[in-house]
C-alpha cells in the first residue's frame, strides 16, 4: 500500500513535471470562467462572500502554478461581468471591496513575479476608488515579463463588440477607412484584447456549460473545458488535469486531420 501511494505521488509530480517544462502542446493562453464561489459556500452554510473571499485564494494559487508552465504566457480571468451588477447590492459592493483589498495585498508579490495585470472591461461603470486601484496594479506591474493576466470587471463581450463598432463607425465616419476595409483583422484590433492572442482553452469551473457573454469573438476556437468542480476548490492539480486534457484535443480550424497528430 505504501509503494502504491509512493508510486502514485512520483507518477503525478513527474507528469505535471513533465508538462511544465515543455512548450510544445501547452496553451499559450488560458481564459477561466471562475464559477461556483456562492454554491461552494452555501454548502458550508456560509455566507456567499466567503465563497468569494475563498476564491481569491484559489486564484492566488493558480496564478503561481500557471507561472512554471514554460510557453502560458496569457491568464485571463473572468472576474465580474456586466449582468453581475444585478446581483444584491451588498454582494456588488463586496465584490468591489474585495478586488481593491486583493489589489493592495497582491501587488508586491505580482511585482516580484514579474507578473503584468491588465483590465479589461467598461470602465465608465465603476467608482473612482475602483478605477484609482485598477490604474495602480496596471502602472505598478508594467513591466512584468512573465505571464500576463487579464482581469475581465465590469466586462461582457456583446459590450466589447458594442464599444469596437461604435469605433469602427467612427472611423469610418471620420473618412479614416472604408467600410470595405473592415475585416476579421481590425475588428480583433477594436477589442479590448487588441493586441493580445486569443484564448486557446477556456476552462469553466462550477458545473455550468455555457459561456456566459464571456470571449465570444476570441473563443471561436478555443477548447473548451468544463468542471464540476467549483472555482475557491480550484487548484493546481485541477489546472494540470486541464492543461493535460487539452494536450489531446486535435485543433484542426475547419481543416482536415494532421495524420501525424
Ligand atoms: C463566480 O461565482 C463569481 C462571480 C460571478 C463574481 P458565483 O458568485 O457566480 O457563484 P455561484 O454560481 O452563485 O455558485
Ligand atoms: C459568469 O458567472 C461571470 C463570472 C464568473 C464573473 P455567472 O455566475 O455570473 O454566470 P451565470 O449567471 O451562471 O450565467
Ligand atoms: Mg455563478
Amino acid at each position: 500500500m505504501a509503494i502504491r501511494i509512493i508510486n502514485i505521488i512520483f507518477v503525478g509530480s513527474f507528469a505535471n513535471e513533465e508538462l511544465m517544462n515543455t512548450t510544445e502542446k501547452i496553451p499559450g493562453h488560458i481564459a477561466i470562467i471562475m464559477d461556483g464561489n456562492g454554491r461552494w459556500a452555501r454548502e458550508r452554510g456560509l455566507e456567499r462572500c466567503e465563497g468569494h473571499k475563498q476564491g481569491v485564494s484559489a486564484l492566488r494559487n493558480i496564478i503561481r502554478s500557471a507561472a512554471q508552465y514554460k510557453g502560458l504566457r496569457y491568464m485571463t480571468l473572468y472576474v465580474f461581468s456586466t449582468e453581475n451588477w444585478g446581483r444584491p447590492k451588498e454582494e456588488v459592493d463586496m465584490l468591489m471591496e474585495l478586488l481593491c483589498r486583493s489589489i493592495v495585498n497582491e501587488l508586491h508579490e505580482l511585482k516580484q513575479e514579474h507578473i503584468r495585470v491588465l483590465v479589461i472591461g467598461d470602465r465608465n461603470g465603476m467608482s473612482q476608488t475602483v478605477t484609482e486601484h485598477i490604474d495602480l496594479i496596471e502602472k505598478e506591474t508594467a513591466s512584468g515579463n512573465a505571464l500576463t493576466m487579464l482581469l475581465c470587471i465590469n466586462y461582457s463581450s456583446r459590450a466589447e463588440l458594442t464599444h469596437a463598432m461604435q469605433t469602427l463607425a467612427a472611423r469610418v465616419a471620420a473618412g479614416e477607412i472604408n467600410p470595405d476595409e473592415i475585416d476579421a483583422d481590425t475588428i480583433t484590433s477594436a477589442l479590448y484584447t487588441s493586441g493580445i492572442p486569443d484564448p486557446d482553452l477556456i476552462i469553466r469551473t462550477g458545473g455550468e456549460q455555457r459561456l456566459s457573454n464571456f470571449l465570444l469573438w476570441q473563443g471561436a476556437y478555443s477548447e473548451l473545458y468544463f468542471t464540476q468542480t467549483y472555482w475557491p476548490d480550484f487548484g493546481p492539480a485541477d489546472l494540470d488535469a486541464a492543461i493535460k486534457e487539452y494536450a489531446h484535443r486535435n485543433r484542426r480550424f475547419g481543416k482536415v486531420c494532421d495524420d501525424k497528430e
